[in-house]
């Protein structure tokens, strides 16, 4: 039996003899006395190998790294000077009595203390790239956070009720994965985007509050925080408010940063609309940690000659925004000049700026490419709406709505965490929760010339909107929101559509006609018209919640098996061609595909 794990040796156990599990993490021979760093899923302790114990000794010197040990010994402290301030067990170092080799170990592909592996060969070799420290550490925060949640949950009445794998598809707004029925020819499975129906038809069956750690599968286009397959603390819950949900959900998040990470969260959150959040920030989910805020300027530009600026300025689907820099006019032309190349990416044809030397002196003090052709009136007043000091540098955004949000929303994010932007200390070193509420139930899709629901089509109108569904869908908004850190969203939810007839209305305002209602969602409009009880809920999106506790780069580093930008699985080389045998039995002949 193991005495406790190798990374949990302290000062405690000084003097007694304890027997380790473990892997060799490194192995130095100091001609003589062999040390080994023994590794276990707590952590490192240094085993001491004398050469008085000929015995291990012979065996320590055949030990090679990622070797599986046992080892037996007595716990010493470390000699004055060779103390390790960084490990737990940092102060001991265990004197080797006994070592038994449980299972050699070929060479590894990469030393496991290389922190500039390639994500390709980390994932190819996931099983030892998940033994390395960083990878332990995040996998164990991952489950910590599922604990607590659950905990949380429990303590509230929530229960946990599974939701079926093998499903038709919800809406969620992504591609669906399919899976093909060999019993029922030609037909086919889709993988849940979300339990959503499910959940919603718990709530008429009376379950009041469900919770369940889930599964869902969306096939789109993958980034740092997308995965195809990812996990959701999924809630949902009957009689209570907008925010009643809210409040129960952030004390679920401070609840786990708490316990996890002995982090106070603010109480309570903040909330802001949704178009206040686009107004200020030019994103649904504003980083609030970066301390730069737009200024809409549109009405002073509407009469100067800069056509860049007036021609947007008139026209009701854009905008022109201002982004004051303080201490940007430090800021040398090559970065400028970048940052003109970074916003290129969001469609921004140009950013001009102002360098604001001498905001007495309009238009001597002020040197930028544009002013000669912006008057002094709403230069004046440009800088008093932007609040500018000398030293500042403004940007300007003005194009077509999105365009503009898009580009310096991504600028503003880019200016805060740069090099530039820490030292002017335009970013705050905190965790910034939020809400953003009110959303607009409905996207305009301009390419079908239809709406879409912005969340989903089962997201009730907030009281007094529903007329808007028949007279203008665009002025609607929902009772939905989204719980956002540090510029990330972590989770979002609705109150839901709890009668049948406003279903029906918002099916009529996204073209989706009775028919195809009832095809699609039949079951659920069925469901509806037993006494349904009003509802709604959330959900977390684990994989980022945890991405971002753990201070990783990308969700893949906070799953044990990610898949990879294209979708793939390197270490299992999923998916896979399969044999005709099977496909025949699931009625499927493959098209001719593009050869790779
Ligand atoms: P939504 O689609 O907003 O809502 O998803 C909830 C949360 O899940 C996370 N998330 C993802 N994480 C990783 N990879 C993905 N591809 C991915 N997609 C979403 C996000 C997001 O906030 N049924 C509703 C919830 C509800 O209304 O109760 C839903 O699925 O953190
Ligand atoms: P131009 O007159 O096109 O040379 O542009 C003058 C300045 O305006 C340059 O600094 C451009 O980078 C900037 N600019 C051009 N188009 C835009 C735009 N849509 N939004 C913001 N700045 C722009």
């Amino acid at each position: 039996m193991r005495t406790c794990y190798t990374g949990e040796v302290s000062k405690a156990y000084l003097g007694q003899t304890v027997t380790l599990f473990g892997w060799v993490h490194r192995r130095r021979d100091h001609g003589g006395v062999i040390f080994i760093d023994l590794r276990d899923r707590a952590g490192l302790a240094q085993v001491v190998v004398n050469p008085d114990n000929a015995q291990a000794f012979e065996i320590a010197e055949r030990i090679r790294n990622e070797f599986c040990l046992r080892i037996t010994g007595t716990v010493h402290a470390r000699p004055e000077g060779t103390v390790n301030p960084d490990l737990q067990s940092g102060e001991i170092e265990i004197i080797c009595d006994e070592i038994e080799i449980l299972n050699a170990s070929m060479t590894p592909p990469f030393q496991l203390d290389d922190d500039n592996l390639s994500e390709t060969t980390r994932l190819t070799h996931r099983v030892l790239d998940l033994r390395r420290p960083q990878m332990q550490n995040n996998l164990m925060l991952r489950y910590r956070v599922a604990m607590e949640s659950r905990k949380f949950l429990d303590e509230l009445g929530f229960i946990d009720i599974e939701t079926p794998m093998l499903t038709k598809s919800t809406p969620e707004g992504a591609r669906d994965y399919l899976v093909p029925s060999r019993v029922n020819a030609g037909e086919f499975f889709a993988l849940p985007q979300s339990p959503q129906l499910f959940k919603q038809m718990l709530m008429v069956s009376g379950f009041d509050r469900y919770y369940q750690i889930t599964k869902c599968f969306r096939d789109e286009d993958l980034r740092a925080d997308r995965q195809p397959e990812f996990t959701q603390i999924d809630c949902e819950t009957s009689f209570l408010t907008e925010e009643q949900i809210r409040d129960i959900f952030e004390s679920m998040l401070r609840h786990i940063f708490k316990t996890v990470q002995q982090v106070e969260l603010p109480d309570p959150f903040p909330t802001m609309t949704w178009h206040e959040a686009m107004r200020c920030y030019g994103s649904d989910k504003p980083d609030l940690r970066v301390k730069l805020e737009f200024t809409d300027v549109a009405d002073l530009m509407q009469d100067v000659d800069f056509k860049v600026f007036s021609a947007p300025a008139n026209d009701p689907g854009s905008r022109v925004v201002a982004l004051r820099v303080p201490g940007g006019g430090s800021m040398p032309r090559s970065e400028i000049d970048a940052y003109t190349k970074f916003v290129g990416i969001y469609g921004a044809k140009g950013l001009a700026y102002i360098k604001v030397n001498d905001i007495t002196a309009i238009p001597e003090g002020l040197q930028s490419p544009i002013v000669k052709n912006i008057h002094t009136d709403a230069l004046q007043k440009l800088l008093e709406r932007t609040g500018a000091q000398n030293g500042d540098l403004i940007f300007f955004g003005a194009d077509k709505t999105s365009v503009v949000n898009d580009a310096i929303g991504a600028l503003r994010i880019k200016i805060g965490h740069s090099e530039f932007g820490r030292e002017q200390g335009l970013l705050e070193k905190s965790w910034k929760p939020l809400w953003v509420v009110d959303f607009p139930m409905f996207e305009y899709d301009a390419e079908e010339g239809r709406y879409t629901a912005a969340h989903h089509p089962f997201t009730s109108p907030k009281d007094g909107h529903e007329e808007y569904l028949e007279t203008d869908p665009s002025q609607a908004l929902a009772k939905a929101y989204d719980l956002v850190l540090n510029g990330w969203e972590i989770g979002g939810g609705s109150v839901r559509i709890h009668r049948a007839e406003i279903q029906s209305k918002v099916f009529n305002a996204l073209k989706i006609g009775p028919e195809e209602a009832n095809l699609k969602f039949g079951f659920l409009l069925d469901a509806l018209q037993y006494g349904a009880p009003p509802h709604g809920g959330l959900a977390f999106g684990l994989d980022r919640l945890v991405t971002l506790m753990a201070g990783a780069d990308s969700i893949r580093d906070v799953i044990a098996f990610p898949k990879t930008q294209r979708a793939q699985c390197l270490l299992t080389q999923a998916p896979s061609e399969v044999d005709e045998k099977q496909l025949r039995e699931l009625h499927i002949r493959l098209r001719a595909v593009e050869p790779k």
